[in-house]
């Protein structure tokens, strides 16, 4: 073993700040979306720190009976992923920004010795790659891929969750204020039945149009597609749910 100075690690270096404390140390912006807007992600992470996991998470959970690999996309700091690794579950963490990995593995609620069950992966979603998984969770990330990679994305997603799986997260709206912006992926209500049409059957959805406004006073309309699909029984698969054994839906 190797005597440090005071104060240092062993390569002589200052040790290296607690993520959450860096945080913690950042001024406050105006709201989490006044940071989206920009794709100021350390300043969302800031202004969502700590929050309890989305809604949607915890609706895909009441299907699930036990817990197996989820993907978390674009996990942001990592509210979703310590309720999942709470609950059990072995968790892929993929995000575009080394902070959100970093925060995630250091998260004030993750569970005693979970990391375990933690793979962390710095890597932008259009080029990602997903394997087979019981869920995989996209809350608020998807409206976030670049335009011309949402095809390739959806594809993805689809034959990484398993049939019979669940994909819970959030589309945007084209009458989103941000559909505008070049570099956002939005959708009309019709796409986004086209989407899931055939493919999933849908255990929950939910259509969001409001008008709302930050801090600042700076207006922003909100329309927001909430779901949870189940990916429809895959008969070509040996061994797979039967389309006997699913409930009525969507589903072909
Ligand atoms: C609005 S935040 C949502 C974070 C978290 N899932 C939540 O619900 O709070 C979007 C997240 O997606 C990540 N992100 C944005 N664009 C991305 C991309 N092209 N590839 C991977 N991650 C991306 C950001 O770093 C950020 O963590």
């Amino acid at each position: 073993m190797t005597d440090t100075a005071p104060g240092t690690d062993e390569h002589g270096k200052p040790p290296a700040a607690h993520p959450w404390d860096e945080l913690a140390r950042m001024e406050s912006p105006p709201s989490a979306f006044a940071c989206a807007v920009t794709r100021d992600w350390p300043g969302y992470f800031k202004a969502v720190a700590g929050k309890e996991p989305r809604e949607t998470l915890v609706k895909a959970l009441e299907f699930i009976e036990k817990p197996g690999l989820a993907i978390d996309l674009g996990c942001g700091e990592g509210r979703d992923t310590v309720e999942l690794l709470a609950r059990g579950w072995r968790v892929l963490a993929i995000d575009g920004h080394e902070m959100a990995l970093d925060l995630t593995r250091h998260h004030p609620r993750l569970p005693t010795g979970a990391l375990a069950r933690l793979e962390v992966v710095h890597e932008e979603m259009e080029a990602a790659r997903l394997p087979t998984c019981d869920l995989l969770n996209a809350s608020f990330s998807l409206p976030f891929c670049r335009p011309e990679a949402f095809d390739g994305l959806w594809e993805r997603i689809h034959a990484a969750v398993r049939p019979g799986g669940l994909f819970a997260g959030q589309l945007f709206g084209d009458r989103d204020t941000w559909a505008s912006l070049p570099d956002r992926s939005h959708h009309t209500r019709r796409r986004v039945g086209e989407l899931f049409r055939g493919r999933y059957r849908l255990e929950h959805f939910q259509e969001d149009e409001r008008d709302g406004q930050d801090a600042r006073g700076n207006a922003k309309h909100w329309h927001v597609f909430h779901f949870v699909a189940r990916r429809c029984p895959d008969a070509a698969i040996p061994g797979g749910p039967s389309p006997t054994n699913m409930p009525k839906g969507a589903c072909p």
